[in-house]
């Protein structure tokens, strides 16, 4: 609480900011804490055309349950379709992500760890009481490597996507734990990606597909919008020059880290929100505002306004704010919590 009041009062503060940071071109990297590895990119957060940001301020906020289902069921079982051309190391630190949410074992996973980071969404629940479950595996993957329906997708041609994954045995349809995640490489265009979204996730229909899937689909933006859904670690052209540049991905490769962050939203979003029924904040279901939304461009302390928020920077100037598996670093948006009424994360100062 005390860190959203402290927000709040300095909301007028990052306002100001953020009009002077806009129409000068140099953003400046402050270090503000004795701590060597915290810093505080000065940079503002990426902008969609959408108009979904809150950044953390609770009175505009009003997230509301409203009755469906959450994915409870233990564990949540993923299944990836990789589609298009993706290098192993690319599939290896996806996967590495989504294992690290269940991993507690501090030794494995030393805190702000991945999986404290998922605490939050599982402090959802239904009405009768089940929270989101705190257990995610990646149950199933399938390659279409042939890009079976070309290299320009839409919202239901993405669908026909996953109808064909899971025809091919041993993929399964799995209605009761599962959800599907389509993850699209670099050369893939979308609908709407880039211009209003990084990723989205539904529900697939029973014409189409033979069942009700909750899904979700996330694209590789490195060669198409890296500034746009790749950010911090790639910037847009007008806020580049003379600057202090972007912020060095965790695992030095700017599209998959920046995907990470959006797997992250999306997961989030489908866990709380699976059949866009439960948790959501707005009165019109066709554009719900759901707990990643409410976070989107917050990463740290302090963020909100016009910034990203306090961040971690490892000896090789590597930016992330949590810790996976193997060693692993990642940077994922902190998502809206419904115990502090505020954006959290597990990197927060406080
Ligand atoms: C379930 O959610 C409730 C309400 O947010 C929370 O108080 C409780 O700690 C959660 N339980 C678990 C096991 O996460």
């Amino acid at each position: 609480m005390s860190s959203l009041s402290l927000l709040l009062l300095l909301l007028p503060f990052f306002l100001i900011q953020s009009s002077i940071a806009s129409t000068t071109t140099t953003p400046s990297v402050q270090t503000l804490n004795t701590k060597p590895t915290i810093f505080n990119p000065k940079l503002p957060p990426r902008t969609l055309s959408s108009s979904k940001k809150f950044e953390g301020s609770s009175d505009l906020v009003q997230l509301r349950y409203h009755m469906g289902p959450v994915l409870s069921s233990t564990p949540i079982n993923i299944y990836l379709i990789w589609y298009g051309r993706w290098a192993l190391p690319q599939k290896l630190l996806i996967k590495d992500f989504l294992h690290s949410i269940s991993t507690t074992d501090l030794r494995a996973a030393p805190s702000p760890s991945v999986a404290e980071w998922w605490r939050t969404v599982s402090l959802y629940t239904d009405q009768t009481g089940a929270n989101v479950s705190r257990s995610v595996v990646v149950a199933g993957e399938h390659a279409d490597l042939k890009y079976s329906h070309g290299k320009q997708l839409t919202r239901l041609s993405v669908q026909q996507v996953i109808a064909n994954a899971v025809r091919s045995a041993p993929f399964p349809v799995d209605h009761k734990n599962g959800i599907y995640l389509i993850l699209t490489s670099e050369d893939v265009a979308m609908q709407d990606f880039c211009r209003a979204v990084c990723g989205f996730h539904y529900f697939t229909f029973p014409s189409m597909v033979g069942y009700t899937l909750p899904y979700a689909w996330i694209g590789n933006s490195g060669k198409q919008c890296p500034e746009v859904c790749a950010y911090p670690f790639a910037l847009p052209g007008y806020m580049a020059g003379g600057g202090p540049g972007a912020l060095s991905p965790p695992n030095k490769d700017v599209g998959v880290d920046g995907m990470i962050s959006v797997i992250g939203h999306e997961l989030a979003e489908l866990s709380s929100n699976p059949l866009v029924n439960a948790w959501y904040a707005g009165e019109d279901p066709t554009a719900p505002t759901e707990i990643g939304d409410l976070c989107e461009g917050l990463y740290g302390t302090g963020g909100g306004g016009g910034y990203i928020g306090q961040v971690m920077r490892d000896r090789e100037g590597r930016t992330f704010n949590v810790n996976g598996r193997k060693g692993r670093k990642f940077l994922v948006q902190w998502l809206w919590s419904p115990e502090l009424k505020a954006c959290a994360g597990p990197n927060a100062m406080d």
